[in-house]
């Protein structure tokens, strides 16, 4: 059995419906940013909180858990460096509960979602894994500390894990039954669509004076689907014995800035976006774009999907669920 923490959030909810065609799945999520009604109804559901042994220890003792997959670090960027207390807790004190409870049970496999924060501002056009790490808000810092975490644990209690380091994840489920559902939404590609949908009035474009060719910032927008594909390889990869520690970058290796997204987003829906340019959001690296050519190369796995597919995915998915 594979007990996913965080199943019922945006990217682990996506995983989860997936992983079920495969194996037994028991889905641990304390609702506070997840959904119910995201979680496949095949997977066992528990309402409980990554950082509560009791939680935990009832999960542990029911089930034959033979790896953890964790999606329920928080990740907004914004948020916390306005909150460092909720992500130090949560991502680093709550997943270290985790962590302890799977070595009493003898649980040595492990997959962690972390993140392109953990990188800061990099000079190079293509991230690759062995950039320097250098966060510059607590979102990186927090999951950069997961990481040394786990990398103490391999050597220490021979815990075998996968970091896999996401960039930026979007798009929705090939069915439209399940898709992006923040509250409040931050993230560019649903909110140029529920603008397109009529749901917000504008779209701010957050600084135009980046050194970057139209101004704007440049991300690696990564489809949902093939996070999850790449989270099925590397559970393989640790079930198998193939890999017992590893550290990997999930991206397209495209960069498009906020302005060739929102065209990008116009030309797929065919409807006209206004469009408000605003200051700098604070934290915002210019260019974020990642080489995922190690995880090709040990594990087989390359981003499938385009742009157009993200945004058409979240498109039917955002229009089935207009408020
Ligand atoms: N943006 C706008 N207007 C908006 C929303 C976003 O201009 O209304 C811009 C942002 O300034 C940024 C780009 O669109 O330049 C993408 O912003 P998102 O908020 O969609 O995503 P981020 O790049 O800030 O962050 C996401 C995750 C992080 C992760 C990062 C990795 O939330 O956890 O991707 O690339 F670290």
């Amino acid at each position: 059995m594979i007990l996913v923490v965080g199943g019922a959030g945006y990217i682990g909810s996506h995983l989860v419906k997936e992983l079920v065609k495969k194996e037994q799945v028991i889905v641990l999520d304390n609702l506070s940013t997840g959904h119910r009604y995201l979680v496949d109804e095949r997977a066992v559901f528990v309402q409980g909180d990554l950082g509560n042994r009791a939680d935990l220890d009832a999960i542990f003792e029911k089930y034959p858990i033979k790896a953890v997959m964790h999606f329920a670090a928080n990740s907004l960027v914004g948020e916390s460096v306005i909150k460092p207390l909720k992500y130090y807790q949560n991502n680093v004190a709550g997943t270290l509960t985790l962590l302890e409870t799977m070595l009493k049970y003898n649980v040595k496999n492990f997959i962690f979602s972390s993140t392109a924060a953990t990188y800061g501002i990099p000079n190079v056009e293509m991230i690759t894994e062995d950039c320097p790490t250098n966060p510059i808000n607590p979102d990186g810092r927090s999951k950069l500390m997961v990481e040394q975490i786990l990398a103490d644990f391999a050597a220490a209690y021979s815990l075998n894990y996968v970091v896999l380091r996401y960039f930026n994840a979007a798009g929705a489920h090939e069915s439209a039954e399940i898709g992006e559902n923040h509250n409040p939404e931050t993230h560019l590609i649903p909110i140029v669509l529920q603008h397109l949908l009529g749901q917000r009035e504008k779209i701010s474009v957050f600084g135009t004076d980046y050194d970057t060719p139209d101004g704007t910032c440049i991300r690696d927008y990564i489809h949902v689907t093939d996070l999850s594909r790449a989270h099925i390889f590397a559970l393989e990869a640790l079930l198998d014995g193939k890999k017992k520690t590893a550290i990997y970058n999930l991206g397209n290796g495209l960069g498009y800035s906020v302005k060739e997204v929102i065209e990008t987003c116009e030309r797929v829906t065919g409807r006209k976006a206004v469009i408000e340019y605003t200051d700098r959001r604070p934290g915002d690296p210019a260019r974020l774009v990642a080489s995922s050519q190690k995880i090709y190369e040990e594990l087989g796995w390359k981003a499938e999907y385009s742009l157009e597919d993200i945004i058409a995915s979240a498109w039917k998915w955002h229009s089935r669920n207009v408020k």
